[in-house]
C-alpha cells in the first residue's frame, strides 16, 4: 500500500479531490454518476472508520490522562467526522438528482457557512455577469479606491508626523518615544501625550501653542507668585520641555497683545501641570497684568517650550547653579528636575536675594536637601540685619564661591540674576579659574520694545538695585531710540518704514503693523527668526540661530539693528 503522498514523490499527479472534481461534470453520464457515487460512499465509509478508531483513540488517552495523545484523537475524531459529513452530503445531492458542480457548489457554501445557493436567470450584462453584479463590483471598486487613497494619506501624514517627532528629539533631545510637542490650534484638539523626560539640549524644539488653564496661585514672596497651569481639560501637559527651558505667555492688556516669557520652574520629570514663577516688577505691563487681574481658573494663551537655558544632567557630572533674585526660575527647575530623577551629580546652588522674606523657595529647598546628600544650597542675604539670618550676608563674593564650591574651576556653571549681579559674578568666576564655555547664562529682560513709546530714549534700572549695588560695571542702557536714518522694507507686505538705528527690526515692523512672529524679544528662542534680503545687521544675541541660518542670511528680528538700509523676507 501506498503511503499518503508518495504520488508526488514519484512525479504522479495527486488525484484531484472529491469535490473540486465534480465541478468538472456539468452534465453525467449514468456511468460516471455511479463512480462518483461509490467515491461518496468510501468516503463516508472511511469517515465512520475513522471516528470509531478516534474515539478508541480519545478513550485511552483520558484513561492514560496523556492530553497530548487526546489532542491528536480529537483532531482525528473531526478529520473522520468531516468525511463523514461530506460523503453524506454527496450521497444526498446524488439521490436528489442534483448536477455535479451544483453538489460541489453547496458543498462549499456549506463549509464557508453561506445561505444555499439561490437560481439566477441567465446573465444579460458583461462577460456574463448580471447588471446588478456589475454595479455592486463597480461601487466596492470604488470603495476600495478610496480606502486605498486615504490610506496612502493617511501612511504620508504619519510619516512626515514621525520625521517631525524623530527631528524633534534630534535637536531638542527630549527623548520623545511618547513626546508630542506639537502645534495644537485648539484646546479640544490637543493632544494628550504624557511628557517625557529630556536627556539633552533643547534649542529647536518647535513650538506647542494653545490654552492652558490656571490651576492654582501661589505667594512665594510680597512681590513673587507662583502660576500653576493645568491642560484645559484636565490631561498631562501637551509638549514636553527642558529642565531651564521657558513658556511665553500671551494676554490682551489695554487693547494690545503682550507677550512675556517665563521659566517653566517646574520639575521636567512633572507632566501634570507646569509652574511659572513670577516677580511683579514695578511699572511691569505684563507682570503686574498677571498679580493683578489673572485668578484661578482663567484660561491663559501659551507657546511653549523655547530656550537653550537648559541642564538635564546629561550635560556634566556636576553642576553649579549662581542666581538672585527671581533669576532662581530656571535654577530651581534644574534642582527641582534632578532630585526627582536621583541624578547621581553634585548639585551647588548658590543664591544671592535682597532679604530672607525674598528668598524664593526657602523652605522647598531646605526641604530638599534635607532629602538630597548631593544637593548643596547655599544663600547670602543682601540685608540680613535685624533679621535672624544665620547665613552668610551681603552679595555673592568670590571668597564665598571659592569656600563654598570646591574645585569650581573644573565644574558647569549656570548663571542667571540681574544684569550687575550677573556681570560682577563672571568676572568673578573668571577670576577663580573657570573657562568662559563652562558658563551658561541667561538674562531676563525686560523684552526689548515692551513699554517705550516711540522716540523716547528708555535707559532701564536694574531690577534689583540691591543687588545691582554690587562692584560690577555698570547696567548699559539697552534701547535709546534716536532720529531715523534709514529705512527698512517688508518684502512680502509691501511695505517702508523709517529705521532708527537703535532700533531692531521687530520694532520697526510692528510700527508699521507687519506681522513677526516673536516670543522671548532677547534673541534665545528663535521665533522671531527673518530672512534678511539686503542689507547688513547687527545682532546683540544671536544664540538662536545655527551656523547654516547665519550664512543663509536668516536673522532675529527682535535683535537685528542696522544703519543703512535694509529689505527684509516679512
Ligand atoms: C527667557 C526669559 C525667562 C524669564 N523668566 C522669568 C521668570 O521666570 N520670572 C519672572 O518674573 N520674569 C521672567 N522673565 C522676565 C519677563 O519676561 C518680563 O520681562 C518681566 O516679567 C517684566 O515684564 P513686564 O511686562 O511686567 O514689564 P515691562 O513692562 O516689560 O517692563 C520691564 C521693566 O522695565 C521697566 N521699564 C520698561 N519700560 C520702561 C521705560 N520706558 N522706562 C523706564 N522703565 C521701564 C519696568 O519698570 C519694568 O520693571 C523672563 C524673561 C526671559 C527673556
Ligand atoms: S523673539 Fe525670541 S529670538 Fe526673537
Amino acid at each position: 500500500m501506498m503511503m499518503p503522498g508518495m504520488d508526488d514523490m514519484m512525479g504522479r499527479r495527486p488525484p484531484k479531490p472529491f469535490y473540486p472534481s465534480l465541478m468538472d461534470f456539468p452534465t453525467m453520464s449514468a456511468e460516471e454518476r455511479k463512480s462518483f457515487e461509490a467515491k461518496a460512499q468510501v468516503r463516508f465509509s472511511a469517515g465512520l472508520a475513522e471516528v470509531a478508531a478516534a474515539e478508541d483513540e480519545l478513550r485511552h488517552a483520558h484513561a492514560a490522562k496523556d492530553a497530548a495523545a487526546a489532542e491528536r484523537a480529537a483532531r482525528r475524531l473531526r478529520d473522520g467526522l468531516n468525511d463523514v459529513s461530506s460523503g453524506a452530503a454527496a450521497l444526498r445531492a446524488f439521490a436528489e438528482g442534483k448536477p455535479g458542480p451544483q453538489i460541489a457548489r453547496d458543498w462549499f457554501r456549506q463549509q464557508m457557512n453561506l445561505p444555499p445557493d439561490a437560481v439566477h436567470p441567465p446573465s444579460s450584462g458583461l462577460f456574463g455577469l448580471d447588471w446588478i453584479h456589475l454595479a455592486a463590483m463597480a461601487a466596492l471598486a470604488t470603495v476600495s479606491l478610496l480606502l486605498m487613497v486615504a490610506y496612502g494619506v493617511r501612511t504620508r501624514r504619519a510619516a512626515a508626523l514621525a520625521d517631525r517627532l524623530v527631528r524633534a528629539s534630534a535637536t531638542a533631545g527630549a527623548t520623545p518615544a511618547t513626546a508630542k510637542v506639537e502645534s495644537v490650534p485648539t484646546p479640544a484638539a490637543a493632544p494628550v501625550t504624557v511628557p517625557t523626560v529630556p536627556t539633552t539640549r533643547p534649542e529647536a524644539a518647535k513650538l506647542w501653542k494653545g490654552q492652558l488653564r490656571v490651576a492654582a496661585i501661589f505667594t512665594e514672596t510680597p512681590n513673587v507668585r507662583t502660576y500653576r497651569f493645568r491642560e484645559i481639560g484636565g490631561g498631562p501637559i501637551p509638549f514636553s520641555f527642558c529642565p531651564g527651558q521657558f513658556m511665553t505667555l500671551s494676554a490682551d492688556i489695554g487693547g494690545k497683545l503682550i507677550r512675556r516669557s517665563y521659566t517653566i520652574a517646574s520639575s521636567a520629570a512633572q507632566t501634570s501641570y507646569v509652574e511659572t514663577t513670577i516677580k511683579r516688577e514695578d511699572a511691569g505691563v505684563f507682570s503686574e497684568h498677571m498679580h493683578r487681574d489673572v485668578s484661578e481658573g482663567d484660561i491663559l494663551d501659551v507657546m511653549a517650550p523655547s530656550g537653550a537655558f537648559t541642564f538635564t544632567g546629561a550635560e556634566s557630572d556636576s553642576v553649579v547653579l549662581i542666581g538672585g533674585g527671581v533669576g532662581i526660575t530656571p535654577l530651581m527647575a534644574a534642582v527641582r528636575y534632578l532630585c526627582d530623577i536621583a541624578w547621581p551629580g553634585e548639585i551647588f546652588l548658590v543664591y544671592g536675594a535682597r532679604t530672607t522674606e525674598d528668598f524664593i523657595f526657602r523652605d522647598e529647598l531646605e526641604h530638599l536637601q534635607r532629602r538630597h546628600a548631593k544637593l548643596h544650597v547655599v544663600a547670602s542675604m543682601v540685608r540680613a540685619t535685624g533679621t535672624s539670618w544665620m547665613g552668610p550676608e551681603g552679595p555673592i563674593t568670590k571668597a564665598l564661591l571659592a569656600d563654598t564650591v570646591p574645585d569650581i574651576a573644573s565644574r558647569r556653571v549656570h548663571l542667571c540674576g540681574p544684569p550687575g549681579m550677573m556681570a560682577a559674578i563672571r568676572a568673578i568666576l573668571s577670576d577663580l579659574g573657570v573657562p568662559a564655555a563652562s558658563i551658561k547664562t541667561e538674562a531676563f529682560g525686560p523684552a526689548r520694545g515692551a513699554v517705550p513709546p516711540p522716540g523716547q530714549t528708555l535707559v532701564v534700572e536694574l531690577a534689583d538695585k540691591a543687588l545691582a549695588d554690587q562692584p560690577v560695571r555698570p547696567a548699559e542702557p539697552i534701547a535709546a531710540i534716536g532720529p531715523a536714518t534709514a529705512t527698512i522694507r517688508f518684502a512680502v507686505s509691501n511695505k517702508t518704514a523709517p529705521l532708527a538705528p537703535d532700533q531692531t527690526v521687530l520694532e520697526a515692523a510692528e510700527s508699521i503693523g507687519v506681522p513677526i512672529d516673536y516670543a522671548c524679544r532677547v534673541g534665545t528662542c528663535g521665533t522671531c527668526k527673518t530672512k534678511l534680503v539686503e542689507g547688513k545687521v547687527t545682532m546683540e544675541i544671536d544664540e538662536a540661530l545655527s551656523p547654516e541660518e547665519k550664512s543663509d542670511n536668516i536673522i532675529l528680528a527682535c535683535q537685528a539693528k542696522s544703519i543703512g538700509n535694509l529689505v527684509v523676507q516679512a
